[in-house]
């Protein structure tokens, strides 16, 4: 069997590429974790199975990516699994594969590219991700503020994904190092904002820290 990992952008279905959307229409089967951004997406051009994911303890995470795998090692064929963004970013494709290649050794994984939301808020505000010799680090809040701030004092344009509880501490820390901060939440759904608000945040929001330049070709 063949397993596909395709990336449907991190929220407008305008940025499922013309790629994905021939490898969800060409799959024999196609997953989607059930009720999520993904589904939404895919749902207007091809018929998804919905699977049941649990985040909350390990053990129902284990059993959940246990039994999505199992469902998808039946497939004969092509299986896809789309993901919000891009399915090798912080997505559950990575874990779903692994399962499946422990059911099935000679299973042929692949991953089609998606749009990640720091590409989608880097487009939407108007920030240049990177220029010449510039360093960009791109950092889970869950790793802890430490993290973050070691990130901040050695690389240029510093991005903060899963943030959105610990929005406050991110800001600060982000104006801390002297940067003003770019936040989007929601990109490409309705309730879209580039306006950080006063608090928490929900979990789909991202923050760029961006690099400080002098002008024209400054970090060449
Ligand atoms: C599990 S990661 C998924 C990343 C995704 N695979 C990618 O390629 O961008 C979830 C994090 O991505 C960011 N994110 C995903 N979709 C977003 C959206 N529509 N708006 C803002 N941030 C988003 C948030 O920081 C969120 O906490």
């Amino acid at each position: 069997m063949r397993l596909i990992g395709i990336g449907v952008g991190p929220g407008d279905p305008e940025h499922l590429t013309l790629k994905a959307l021939r490898c969800l229409k060409e799959a024999d089967q196609v997953f989607v974790p059930a009720g999520g951004r993904a589904a939404e997406i895919v749902s207007a051009h091809v018929e998804c199975t919905p699977l049941d994911f649990a985040m909350s303890d390990a053990a129902s995470r284990d059993e959940h990516w246990d039994r999505a795998g199992q469902l998808i090692a039946a497939v004969s064929g092509t299986a896809a699994f789309a993901t919000i963004g891009d399915p090798n970013l912080y997505s559950t494709f990575t874990y779903i594969a692994h399962t499946v290649r422990a059911l099935v050794p000679d299973v042929i994984i692949e991953t089609v590219p998606g749009i990640t939301a720091m590409q989608d808020l880097a487009a939407r505000s108007g920030t240049v991700l990177a220029e010449g010799e510039e360093r960009l680090a791109l950092v889970p809040y869950t790793a802890g503020d430490a993290s973050l701030r070691e990130a901040l004092g050695s690389f240029d344009t510093v991005i903060v994904y899963k943030g959105g509880r610990h929005l406050p501490h991110v800001l600060d820390a982000v104006r801390e190092a002297g940067r003003e901060p770019v936040y989007g939440q929601d990109l490409g759904r309705t309730g879209e904002t580039l306006v950080a608000p006063d608090g928490r945040a929900p979990y789909f929001s991202t923050v760029i820290a961006p690099a400080q330049r002098e002008g024209r070709g400054s970090r060449l």
